[in-house]
């Protein structure tokens, strides 16, 4: 059987909210502020299982939901159906983006951009979140750009416990491992993810999942090159998850840009 295409699948998309769940994260609030400023309706791109686009849909924003994995879509729905929400999700990739209506608000969380490994699909990803925005609407991603000192294994061959966590309702411990390489010349990261579930002592699921090139990860100045080039305006970098603008050394960062009005 030819293993899927998307990334998220298997083991790594039904343990996401589980590893996550308890997580607090400091973007829902900055998202939140950016609709409220540039307006409805809102794209969530990369929306994985739904940790903002639900919360977003109970507040009353309109808001849909684009993702390329089925598996991670299929959560999303479950907990949709369970909280009464009915949320418009697409299965596309977003580089291919191709949706029936267009949005005042195009926001891509969890870096989630950079995963579109390669360099021409990227700009084509940028080309299709503009079309897809009335004039005047906002795009805003947040990036993660490593920073390597001379000591670090930029080329590391081992597996990195990254999350165990046990399940109260049947006592099984679930761990996640990783291991990656950096290749600081290519600016892209090649990530094997192995998850197992141990109960009673016994491993009774694992999985291993190769993701070679994972990642592509971009300087500031690169990614405001590629806002530019895609035709927005009044492009501004953010500390992550704040209006305070980033300085050079924050790499966690976030871009917000207008698609002009004519
Ligand atoms: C890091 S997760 C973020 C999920 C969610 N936004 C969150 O914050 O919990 C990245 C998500 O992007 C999706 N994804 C990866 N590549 C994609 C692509 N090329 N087009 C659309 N979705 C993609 C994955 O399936 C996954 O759900």
């Amino acid at each position: 059987m030819t293993e899927p295409s998307y990334e998220y699948r298997g083991l790594m998309a039904s343990t996401w909210d589980f590893f996550r769940e308890d997580h607090t994260f400091e973007d829902r609030d900055f998202y939140r502020e950016i609709i409220n400023k540039s307006g409805q309706p809102v794209l969530d791109v990369g929306c994985g299982t739904g940790r903002l686009l639900l919360d977003y849909l109970k507040d009353g924003v309109d808001v849909d939901g684009v993702d390329n994995s089925p598996e991670m879509l299929a959560i999303c729905r479950e907990k949709a159906a369970r909280a009464g929400l009915n949320p418009t999700l697409f299965e596309q990739w977003m580089e291919a983006l191709d949706l029936p209506r267009a949005y005042r608000t195009v926001i891509v969380p969890s870096s989630s951009f950079q995963l579109v490994t390669d360099g021409d699909l990227a700009s084509q990803a940028m080309k299709r979140f503009i079309d897809h925005l009335e004039p005047g609407g906002i795009l805003v991603m947040s990036f993660f750009s490593p920073v390597f000192t001379d000591d670090d294994d930029t080329d590391s061959n081992e597996w990195h416990l990254l999350s165990e966590k046990t399940n109260p309702e049947d006592y099984s411990i679930v761990r996640h491992w990783i291991r990656g390489q950096w290749d600081t010349s290519t600016q892209l990261q090649h990530t094997e993810n192995r998850y197992a579930i141990e109960r009673n002592g016994e491993i009774v699921a694992s999985e291993t999942i190769y993701q070679s090139p994972a990642l592509r990860w971009y300087t500031q100045h690169q990614a405001t090159v590629l806002y530019s080039q895609a035709g927005f305006e009044n492009i501004q970098i953010y500390k992550a998850f704040t209006f305070v603008a980033a300085s050079e050394a924050d790499n966690t960062f976030v871009i917000v840009a207008e698609k002009p009005v004519h």
